[in-house]
């Protein structure tokens, strides 16, 4: 087994998407020939009565996940439980496959510990999702699966895209996650109004019982993201997902012009969203944060603000599984060290 600390100067030698390729390809033989990957999973899975808890209908035995985009096409479900995660977010899955945005599109800030991709929802599409799901669900771990629009579907059509996305794959996932935060596909982001969250969750609502959260972006005025995540509640949905990629490239010191910012230049931004909807939603829906958390420290600081579950991408690249491992028991001595007997009598305790 080699720790991350070596593989990582190799991986970085390679293109950051090469690099992924290769993790992707390592990863996937969990599918083949989970025996091998126990080692891993008892390396890297933590498991303590401190840190589960049940929310959509399933058992969270920890509460950090795998943000989106990292398993676009749900083939590393098997090796994500083996890196530690306690529930794993596929997508963005679209209707049909689509190649995303010409290479070079995902750029490491080694320094700043960020990435900029401008990947544009390349995957395999729907149905090639949906027969792996068919394989692996319901698995140990929840699956959340992120779905988006295509690229050449119009904002017009863009409410049929979802639709067919939920009709295709809501019994295969434990909860969905409507992604209209992206920077990557162009005019997306401006989906982010209130007909079309009212017009999408009134038609999404009708097709499952499933739970159906949305993912926001960073770059909004915190009063217009309250207001559009209330709407989103009061019409049905039973998350909310802080939040996506910034384009906010002042954040970097040499930023190409194409994508969105993930990890530590996020991190500040980032909270600050999630802390200003949580201000209005903790106790109302579950709220789910994502950008920058890279600590247990940053992650307590989440679910304080009132996160019932935090997700992680950029940081796994930088730092490795092994965070994964010191993120669950640095939560377990934070919780212990504060009194509480469970996590969720933390959740939203700075909110009080
Ligand atoms: C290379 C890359 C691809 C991503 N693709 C998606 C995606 O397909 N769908 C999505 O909702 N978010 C996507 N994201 C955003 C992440 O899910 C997450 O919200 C964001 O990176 C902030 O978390 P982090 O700072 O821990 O990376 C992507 C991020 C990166 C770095």
């Amino acid at each position: 087994m080699i720790p991350y600390e070596r593989l990582k100067p190799l991986l970085f030698k390679l293109q950051p998407e090469t690099a992924h390729h290769v993790v992707e390809t390592l990863l996937r033989t969990a599918n083949v020939c989970p025996s091998a990957f126990n080692h891993w999973t008892s390396k890297h899975f933590v498991t303590h009565e401190l840190l589960a808890q049940e929310l959509f209908g399933r058992s969270f035995l920890n509460p950090v996940g795998l943000a989106a985009g990292f398993d676009k096409n749900a083939t590393m479900i098997r090796g994500m439980q083996a890196l530690g995660f306690g529930f794993t977010e596929i997508g963005t899955v679209t209707p049909k496959p689509q190649a995303g945005n010409p290479k070079p599109r995902m750029f490491r800030h080694i320094e700043e510990e960020t990435i900029q991709n401008a990947m544009g929802f390349n995957n395999d599409g729907m149905l090639k999702v949906q027969k792996r799901l068919k394989e692996r669900y319901p698995f140990t771990t929840p699956i959340g699966v992120n779905i988006g629009k295509n690229k050449l579907t119009s904002d017009a059509d863009a409410i049929n895209d979802y639709t067919t996305l939920i009709k295709a794959l809501h019994h295969l996932g434990d909860y969905i996650v409507i992604n209209i935060s992206s920077p990557n596909t162009p005019g997306l982001r401006d989906l982010q109004n209130e007909t079309f969250i009212t017009n999408l969750f009134e038609a999404s609502k009708a097709l499952t019982e499933k739970p159906i959260l949305l993912k926001i972006a960073p770059d909004m005025e915190a009063q217009q993201a309250v207001d559009l995540t209330s709407l989103a509640v009061e019409k049905g949905a039973d998350g909310i997902i802080a939040t996506n990629t910034t384009i906010d490239y002042s954040l970097v010191k040499h930023p190409k012009d194409i994508g969105g910012l993930s990890g530590a230049v996020l991190k500040d931004k980032s909270f600050e969203l999630f802390d200003a909807v949580a201000a209005e939603l903790y106790g109302k829906t579950v709220l789910i944060s994502a950008g920058g958390i890279d600590s247990a420290e940053e992650a307590y600081r989440r679910i304080k603000a009132g996160a019932s579950l935090v997700q992680i991408f950029t940081a796994l690249i930088f730092k490795g599984p092994e965070l994964i491992r010191d993120i669950n028991t640095g939560l377990i001595k934070l919780l212990q060290d504060d009194g509480y007997s469970n996590i969720t009598e933390a959740i939203g305790s700075d909110r009080s």
